[in-house]
């Protein structure tokens, strides 16, 4: 089949890829021209495994193919995949202001029938507007051979891509949901995916639409409620990662989302949360449990920095090494990162932070500059510090040389905000070490 995709960020490009690679004709298309002369040359603009190596084959077959202009490739095609961001707004509501540009422009441009398929992620009745944009093409166009060419078919398909972990995702997924008025157009969309063994889910659109923000919320309320319960070990002597041992086993509850720590980030979890909350206040509902969650998230954080401020005393001066600037392991995203927090709390409080990710230094840069110091090792950020405080959940950190790492540090004292390090391991090297509930 051939497909364009409108926008190149994690969900654009990671299903253009996924499609192509799946034997499809994907044109992707974007307006930063910058991105797409990258993506041309087989460069992706962000980090994820094997996304690089499957744009190079992809384009070499000829499968893949990008363009800056979406009236250049548009009517080549007959499915349509919206994947532009739906960024939060100052209320927690999601911006659909992309979104409709992109609907307005598909609108004014096709010239044939289309199945437009919405992947970004968007409130409940969005699918709908969208459908209600385009067709007003019809209603503008009024010759009867237009209106029987041009129809749209606006089918859901939200994405349940993880970063970091997204091309495995593609083609391991565990559902494809699909919400249309249309059966036909449901089957057309399923179709494409159809060599991904996923059980499908074939429902309506605004079922489909609060499937991913009821999938988001349900993710999120299991990571603060874990918190919850780890804030509680610290204060019975109990241990988080046992409490969630033991639950996990249980089927009906599953392992899955139960690591405790310093908080959920993202550019997914914190946004859709808040905007579930919007979406359900909008509609009369308050939906109580969300603002305890988004509550439990916040605190997380404030409460991991008070227990590294008992132990350290007045931070001014002090030497933290940070392991880690990502929102989570295997990504150089580090939007909503408790990393972040953590290192813009540090240097308020007057501390000297050095810190080392394997991917995200680039764009921590971005937004810490030069207030605290990027080195390329982690052996590097630890030398002669105070302590140090482990952010993301890197595996490379759990294979590091501890006993080497004392020796490097001023005094041996880790705050591990991932739950990453053995306890035990660490009593028997003789850190001084704290976690999260354990
Ligand atoms: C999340 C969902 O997992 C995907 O299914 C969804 O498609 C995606 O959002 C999206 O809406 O686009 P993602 O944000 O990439 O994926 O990352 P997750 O692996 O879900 O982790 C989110 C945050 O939760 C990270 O900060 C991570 O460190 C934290 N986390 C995760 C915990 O604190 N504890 C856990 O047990 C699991």
């Amino acid at each position: 089949m051939k497909i364009t995709i409108i926008g190149t960020g994690y969900v654009g490009l990671v299903t253009g890829v996924g499609l192509a690679e799946l034997g499809h004709t994907v044109y992707c298309v974007d307006t930063i021209k910058e991105k797409i002369d990258f993506l041309q040359k087989g460069q992706a603009p962000f980090y994820e495994p094997d996304l690089e190596k499957l744009l190079k084959k992809n384009i070499k077959s000829k499968r893949l193919m990008f363009s800056v202009s979406l009236a250049e490739v548009i009517n080549k095609t007959d499915f349509l995949f919206i994947c532009v961001g739906t960024p939060p707004q100052a209320n927690g509501s999601a911006d659909l202001s992309y979104v409709y540009a992109v609907a307005e422009q598909i609108k004014d441009l096709a010239n044939n029938s289309k199945i437009v398929v919405v992947k970004s992620t968007v409130p409940v009745g969005t699918n709908a507007k969208v459908e209600s944009i385009l067709a007003k093409n019809i209603r503008q166009r009024p010759t009867r051979l237009w209106r029987e060419k041009a129809k749209f078919s606006v089918v859901s398909c939200p994405e349940f891509l993880r970063e970091g972990r997204a091309i495995y995702d593609f083609f391991h997924s565990d559902r494809l949901v699909v919400g249309s008025t249309n059966e036909k157009s449901a089957k057309a969309v399923a179709d494409l995916f159809g060599k991904v063994k996923a059980q499908k889910v074939i429902t309506t659109r605004e079922t489909a639409e609060l499937i991913k923000y009821a999938s988001n919320a349900f993710l999120a309320t299991k990571i603060s409620f874990i918190n919850e319960i780890a804030n509680l070990c610290d204060k019975v002597k109990a241990d988080v990662t046992e409490v969630a041992l033991g639950m996990g086993l249980d089927k009906r509850i599953n392992p899955y989302f139960l690591k405790a720590g310093i908080g959920y980030g993202g550019s997914c979890f914190p946004k859709d949360v808040k905007a579930l909350r919007q979406i359900s206040g909008g509609n009369g509902y308050d939906f109580k449990l969300l603002k305890a969650v988004i509550e439990v998230n916040g605190k997380q954080r404030k409460i991991f920095m008070e227990k590294i401020k008992k132990v350290l005393g007045n931070l001014n001066n002090k030497k933290i090494g940070l392991l880690g600037l990502a929102f989570k392991d295997n990504t150089d995203d580090i939007r909503e990162s408790a990393a972040i927090d953590l290192a813009k709390y540090l240097v308020k409080a007057g501390a000297m932070v050095t810190a080392y990710d394997a991917k995200a230094t680039l764009n921590a840069k971005k937004v810490l500059g030069n207030k605290i110091n990027f080195v390329a090792s982690a052996y590097e950020a630890v030398k002669n510090v105070d302590a140090i405080i482990i952010a993301t959940e890197w595996p490379e950190f759990i294979k590091l040389d501890w006993l080497q790492i004392k020796k490097l540090m001023k005094q041996p004292i880790i705050f591990d905000g991932k739950n990453l390090l053995d306890p035990e391991q660490m009593k028997k090297n003789k850190f001084n070490y704290y976690s999260v509930g354990r």
